[in-house]
């Protein structure tokens, strides 16, 4: 429901159209055209094993190699089979049948709940099960899982299938959820009786949790009390690197250290072992007490003197638009976070060479030359896709010290009608146009989405999540029912539903070129068995399945629902042609996330917001009592049979 405020408004008004573009625009919405669908299997398989060797610290990256040809062998075998996705969906039939107050999942699979919100991190902290008269103190919050779980990975501990830390976003708590509904209500009318005890739970309730977990018989649990748990919220103090670090752009008056980290939504791994957290809609965060006037920038960013009901801004200081003291505060969000999972002693690390802005994803790629590919969204109504490429070999970077998430060059994608396109780089040195604008390239980053109107990006369908099977990067676009004209790589007006697009760029990743085609338009599955809409977590397995997530209602009877398909599989118009439905959330939820044990054979997905914090819509993970305040949790999801997950 945050999304929906946020969804009121369109900030970008820069008008962006490709100058080629818009001689040659006359296709229909219907008449996308198909490029390079074709793939030789072994060219295929070739390429994921190039690619997706990174979700391990460098040292174990031999013993990965040994689980991913394991697991290679399979695919051949099931792909032999025609079966990569090979299991019985939840069908529309047994959608309709449910009361949407409990999951369903696949009859093929079973699924576990772990780590609901309220789940204690700290010995002596106790459980919070739901009860509305017994709601988290302040206190206690900061030392449990916390709300909005959103994406995740699982980073193992010594290799193993049954251990690891969990890293996971909790990318929003509504004030519905953490205070009641009576409550929420009453804040609706009059925020500024908002206490700072209550901003304190709704700040802890939101940021990162790292927590160690492990399977103890066939369930996994919360390793409680261990070293390497922990909480990462509004409040913990950060750190900044790359050129904005230290400049002008992100200091304020009233000289406060910078602390924080908000509405962590997509996420990314490195092959180095740390975890990227993606700060999306952080200037829902901030408000104003007193008279305030938006910069272009802050409008630009979407900053507005009520922000999305929080009320923080009445209690702290440093979320006061109106307050000069503060200026620069809003800066300090809507970056790439890197967070070291195994050491929680080192703070976040805000990365701002990668950009400022509302960001979801961040799919890494090991590109040619051992270079770093980022791919990247900016999840807004028109605005952009980005990548970022690291200068240099991945490891000879961090042989000599230098982060390949430091010093590199950010892009920004312009497509052409024709299936072609191009990625702009964003620097200030080499562009005339930006120079012309802005001082340095510490103030392009702090201004990204400015400076990408500059260079004329193309303006998409809110990009989502980004995954990638070999060189094929398939990126979400949610849905955009403000479009009104088709063009190119967004092909309906209005877009009610969303679509994925399916880039492929020059050079393993890292050229200045791609070429683009629709692999998925949600409104023709509906009717259907892959009934989908709104896509918006996605995630490619070394196999090459897609598992998709949604987030905003879906047709056909459906909750919000997992979809795994097969992208190989192409329909007439080399769309993807089956979506199969391993789970379906409750009312209310949306499915996001995903990580996997390093075998494949167990997955965790997240339902976020179930019920919308209200109990008389269920009361999942509780028992429907119509009384237990429902909510947000991972789920734990293994096949019957032992098999890879999603097939
Ligand atoms: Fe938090 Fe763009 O979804
Ligand atoms: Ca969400
Ligand atoms: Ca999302
Ligand atoms: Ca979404």
């Amino acid at each position: 429901m945050v999304q929906d405020i946020n969804d009121n408004r369109v900030s970008n008004k820069s008008g962006n159209r490709p100058f080629e573009d818009v001689l040659k625009a006359r296709m229909s919405r219907r008449s996308v055209l198909v490029k390079g669908a074709a793939l030789s299997a072994t060219g295929f398989l070739a390429g994921i094993a190039a690619d997706k060797l990174f979700s391990k610290p460098a040292e174990a990256a031999s013993s990965f190699d040994t689980a991913v040809s394991r697991s290679m062998q399979t695919t051949l075998v099931a792909r032999a089979n025609g079966e990569l996705v090979g299991f019985n969906p939840v069908t529309l039939a047994d959608a309709a049948a449910s009361d949407a107050k409990t999951p369903l999942i696949s009859p093929d699979y079973e699924y576990q709940v772990l780590i609901p919100w309220g789940t204690p991190l700290v010995p002596g902290t106790r459980e919070w099960d739901g009860d509305p008269n017994n709601r988290p103190t302040s206190g206690e919050q900061k030392n449990m899982v916390g709300a909005g779980h959103d994406g995740m990975w699982l980073f193992p501990i010594n290799d193993s299938n049954d251990n690891g830390v969990l890293c996971i976003n909790h990318e929003f708590a509504a004030n519905e959820a953490v205070y009641g509904l009576d409550r929420a209500a009453e804040l609706a009318a009059d925020i500024t009786s908002i206490t700072a005890e209550e901003v304190l739970r709704s700040q802890y309730a939101h940021g990162v949790a790292c927590v160690e977990i492990k399977k103890v018989g066939t369930k996994w649990e919360v390793v409680t009390g261990s070293g390497k748990n922990r909480r990462i919220t509004p409040d913990t103090p950060v750190e900044f690197s790359g050129p904005v670090a230290g400049s002008e752009y992100i200091t304020n008056p009233a000289g406060n250290a910078p602390r924080g980290t908000v509405n962590n939504c997509g996420n990314g791994w490195t092959p180095w072992g740390t975890y990227l957290t993606c700060e999306e809609n952080f200037n829902g965060y901030f408000g104003a007490t007193g008279a305030w006037t938006p910069t272009e920038a802050q409008d630009r960013y979407g900053f507005s003197a009520g922000g999305f009901g929080y009320g923080w801004h009445v209690q702290q200081e440093r979320f006061d638009l109106s307050n000069p003291n503060y200026a620069n505060e809003g800066n300090r969000f809507g970056w790439m976070v890197e967070i070291d999972p195994m050491n929680p002693s080192k703070p976040p690390v805000k990365r701002t060479a990668m950009g400022r802005f509302k960001h979801e994803s961040g799919n890494v790629v090991v590109g040619s030359g051992n270079r770093i590919v980022v791919y990247m969204g900016d999840d807004e109504r028109f605005d952009y896709l980005y990548k970022w490429v690291s200068n240099g070999s991945w490891r000879d970077m961090l042989r000599r010290g230098i982060s390949p998430l430091d010093k590199g060059v950010l892009f920004v994608a312009q497509f052409s009608e024709n299936g072609r396109g191009a990625w702009l780089p964003i620097e200030w040195e080499s562009s005339g146009q930006l120079r012309k604008r802005f001082k340095n390239q510490a103030e392009v980053l702090v201004n990204t989405r400015i400076a990408a109107d500059i260079l004329g990006a193309t303006p998409m369908d809110r990009p989502e999540w980004i995954t990638n099977v070999g060189t094929d990067v398939y990126c979400v676009m949610t849905n955009n029912s403000r479009r009104t004209e088709a063009f190119g790589p967004n092909p309906l007006a209005p877009n009610p539903d969303g679509h994925i697009v399916k880039l492929k760029t020059t050079r393993n990743h890292t050229g200045r070129q791609f070429t683009w085609e629709v692999a998925l338009i949600s409104e023709d599955t509906h009717g259907t068995e892959s009934s989908i809409a709104s896509p918006d977590a996605i995630y490619a397995d070394p196999e090459g399945r897609l598992f998709i997530g949604t987030d905003g209602g879906q047709k056909d009877g459906l909750q919000d629902q997992l979809l795994v398909a097969d992208p190989t599989q192409l329909d007439a118009n080399g769309r993807i042609a089956t979506l199969k439905r391993l789970f379906v959330g409750v009312e209310g939820d949306e499915i996001t996330g995903w990580a996997t044990t390093p075998d494949y054979r167990t997955g965790f997905t997240n339902m976020q917001h179930p019920g919308d914090g209200d109990p008389s819509r269920t009361n999942f993970p509780a028992a429907t009592d119509g009384v237990t305040i429902p909510r947000d949790c991972t789920i734990v999801i293994t096949k019957k049979d032992g098999g890879v997950v999603g097939s």
